[in-house]
């Protein structure tokens, strides 16, 4: 019973139970600015610290931490410098699978609701303004038949597919874009004959609703720039559910003021919870508050998981969703 838990921010109860019945468990009583946090994790008392996306676990941090491990409340970790985590000996975690169709169900519901004008819509009936039905009010774009390009085809674009296919949607998928390393007609799986993989630039050009399911990382910072922008197709929108900086979103600000494209469906933006200048001004938007896998099952579901992996960490054990794996000493 010597483990020793730092939890940045509380969790659900399932998680912050299993860590309690392994451990000591500290919570912090408001999320901990970089400082605090590193202090923190060179005080030498934890031996893993539970973290969330907006805690950032860089080099000189890792450098300086005096812990085993690093459990992620999240299935990306592009908050978690992992080269430098590997280095120091700091095993890191994250929540995969739990989360797909409830961040899946998002990207569906922004391709809808920028279709159909929903945050419009749902003003102008607050504000009174529906005054009985009328033949053009608030035209939207059809769903079916249109095309879903999928940067990316892990589990959450592969959630998204089946929910599109469902809807009549033409789909169409980048598998590791900007570089084009195709996927197996036997890694297709449930989607052979179903699905095309085209290369980035025709994704791109051909997509009427443009999703994106890629990790942050080096490669896909700013995937989407003017540039990229330049070359959807003017009544296209894009959806992001997956990283903000995967967007340069002055760039969509201003392509979306301009008529560049047609509309965006944001669930996560470059400098949260800051938005880009305008941005929030725009009708043709719909923006959420990073609530893809915001559902009670699931949030749950993630506690448990980052704290199994928390658990095994402290007990010298591999957990049971490794980002990282230390060579034997
Ligand atoms: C949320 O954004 C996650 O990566 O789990
Ligand atoms: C993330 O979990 C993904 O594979 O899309």
């Amino acid at each position: 019973m010597g483990n020793s838990f730092l939890v940045t921010t509380a969790i659900p109860d399932p998680g912050l139970q299993l860590l309690s019945d392994a451990g000591r468990v500290t919570v912090l009583p408001e999320p901990p600015d970089y400082g605090t946090l590193a202090a923190l994790c060179a005080s030498g008392e934890y031996d893993v610290v539970l973290t969330q996306l907006r805690d950032v676990m860089d080099a000189p941090l890792l450098a300086d931490a005096r812990v085993k491990g690093v459990s992620n409340f999240a299935v990306g970790y592009n908050n978690i410098d992992v080269e430098a985590a590997t280095r120091h000996g700091i095993l890191v975690g994250n929540t995969p699978g739990v989360l797909t169709d409830a961040t899946a169900d998002i990207a569906m519901l922004l391709i809808l609701g920028t279709a159909r004008r929903v945050v419009e819509a749902d003003r102008l009936v607050r504000d009174g303004k529906f005054l009985g039905w009328e033949p053009e009010l608030l035209l939207g774009r059809d769903v079916s038949g249109a095309v879903l390009g999928l940067a990316g085809f892990g589990r959450i674009a592969r959630a998204t597919a089946r929910r599109a296919l469902g809807f009549g949607m033409e789909v169409l998928f980048s598998p590791r874009p900007p570089g084009d390393r195709p996927v197996s007609y036997q890694e297709l799986g449930e989607f052979a004959g179903k699905v095309r993989q085209v290369p980035w630039n025709e994704l791109v050009a051909r997509s009427d609703f443009l999703s994106l399911h890629v990790p942050l990382n080096d490669q896909t910072r700013h995937l989407v720039d003017a540039e990229v922008l330049g070359r959807m197709k003017p009544d296209a929108i894009l959806i992001n559910t997956a990283r903000g900086p995967v967007v340069d979103e002055s760039a969509l600000a201003e392509s979306l003021r301009n008529g560049t494209i047609a509309g965006a469906g944001l669930d996560v933006f470059e400098d949260e919870p800051r938005l880009a200048a305008g941005l929030a001004e725009l009708p043709n938007t719909v923006l959420l508050p990073h609530v893809g896998s915001a559902t009670v099952a699931v949030r749950s579901e993630m506690a448990r998981l980052s704290a199994l992996n928390a658990v095994a960490i402290a007990e010298g054990r591999t957990p049971p969703h490794p980002v990282n794996h230390l060579a034997r000493a």
